[in-house]
């Protein structure tokens, strides 16, 4: 293993917390569907597959270094929202929690001069800044388009528009 078990064990809990994600954007995207925001079924269900990708990319980097991945168990997210503006502001409250645990992660990298798993996280690092940026976009929406009817009708079709654009991990 050519790395230390602190740090096998901060990126298996990472995988855990991807897998979070993605399953908590999945409940986003189904009550998205049921309620008939199919704009944002669409932006979450792709959200959710990003996700997947992203602890995908954990695995197979704990494989490749000689330490062993662990597959979770994943909680239960929640399976209903008040709204699509609390579910987007929900969305970014755990993207910002995933931008702390992975800066955790870069600083014990640093501490143990761990380079490759450093130089590893550097995409995630990057990552983040977008997956923030891309929400906080989506919630000024609100303010600048409104919250009646129309107005979030307007903002399930931007939703729509960026489902497709979300970038893979792959
Ligand atoms: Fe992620
Ligand atoms: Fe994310």
């Amino acid at each position: 293993m050519r790395i230390s078990p602190k740090m096998k064990k901060a990126i298996n809990d990472q995988i855990a917390m991807e897998y979070g994600a993605s399953s908590t954007y999945m409940a986003m995207a189904s009550w998205c569907e049921v309620t008939g925001y199919h704009g944002g079924a669409s932006y979450f269900y792709a959200q959710s597959t990003e996700e997947r990708d992203h602890m995908l990319k954990f695995v197979k980097y704990l494989n490749d270094i000689g330490a062993t991945a662990t597959i979770p168990t994943v909680k239960a997210p929640a399976s209903s929202y008040k709204s699509l503006e609390g579910l987007i502001k929900t969305a970014l409250k755990n993207e910002q929690a995933v931008t702390k645990a992975i800066h955790k992660i870069v600083d014990l990298a640093h501490k143990e001069k761990d380079h490759c798993s450093y130089a590893f996280l550097e995409w995630f690092v990057n990552e983040q800044v977008q997956e923030e940026t891309k929400f906080e976009d989506l919630l000024q929406k609100f303010d600048l388009i409104g919250r009646d009817k129309l107005a979030i009708n307007e903002i399930d079709k931007i939703l729509a528009s960026q489902a497709g654009a979300t970038d893979s991990a792959a």
